[in-house]
């Protein structure tokens, strides 16, 4: 059973992806941090991330893994725990030339449908229904208003909680910074011509602008009477 999960940055995919695998019982696929340690990886070892054959070779030679913990998962890369170094603001620019390089993109997709080899993911990213898995069973394109992503980054970055609505004051300056970073990553990631971000037609589109994170969850959960039935096997 393959789930794919694609939207912009800050729609919420992360932590809906993982709660769907969570309540199925299938195996989170966080593609995005593929593409983010592949950028940490140029940074660290001085390629430049604009720098196309030199990016390529890092993504052939860099080991990207990831292992569970608990209730999450650690990102490795060459061995190393960079779960928390992938999410900084320098990875965070290099990140965009990184995945819009199409022989980073290819080695990247062989990886990811490795990872799916147990054939039971929830995979989330930009091309997960459209290039990486155009056939799984259950396809959604997850979307809300960009002012709407901005909020939940910022309230993310001081620690609140989504899935458990926890929620924190934030500053009405880092919004605005962070409103800007998220609309100048999607202009990149959807006109870029590697795999720009798109719905795949049969994609179910789901606005999460105006949805609680629960809602999200069991809308998905109820596209497939596969995960319905996973997720109550999995409840009692
Ligand atoms: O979802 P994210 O913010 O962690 O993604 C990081 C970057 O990788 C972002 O610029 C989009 C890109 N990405 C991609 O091009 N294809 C994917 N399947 C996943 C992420």
């Amino acid at each position: 059973m393959i789930v794919a999960i694609d939207g912009p940055s800050g729609s919420g995919k992360s932590s809906v992806a993982r709660e769907v695998a969570r309540r199925c019982g299938l195996t989170y696929l966080d593609t995005g941090a593929m593409y983010r340690s592949v950028a940490l990886a140029c940074l660290e070892r001085g390629v430049d991330p604009e720098d196309a054959p030199s990016v390529a070779e890092v993504a052939r030679t860099a080991r990207v893994e990831f292992v569970s913990e608990g209730d999450g998962q650690r990102v490795l890369l060459d061995g190393r725990d960079v779960t928390a170094q992938i999410r900084t603001p320098e990875v965070e620019l290099a990140v965009s030339p990184v995945s819009a390089n199409p022989e980073v993109r290819e080695t990247m997709v062989a990886l990811q449908r490795a990872c799916a080899a147990s054939g039971d993911v929830v995979a989330e990213g930009r091309d997960i229904g459209t290039v990486v898995f155009p056939s799984a069973e259950v396809k959604v394109f997850l979307s809300a208003s960009p002012e709407a992503r901005a909020r939940r980054r910022a309230v993310q970055r001081r620690g609140g909680n989504l899935a458990t609505g926890d929620d924190v004051d934030v500053d009405a300056e880092v919004e605005r910074a962070i409103l800007a970073d998220l609309v100048r990553r999607d202009e990149y990631d959807s006109s870029r011509e590697a795999s720009p971000l798109r719905a795949a037609e049969d994609a179910v589109a789901i606005d999460s602008s105006e949805l609680g994170f629960n809602e999200v969850v069991e809308r998905i959960v109820a596209l497939s009477p596969v995960l319905a039935a996973r997720s109550g096997e999995a409840r009692s």
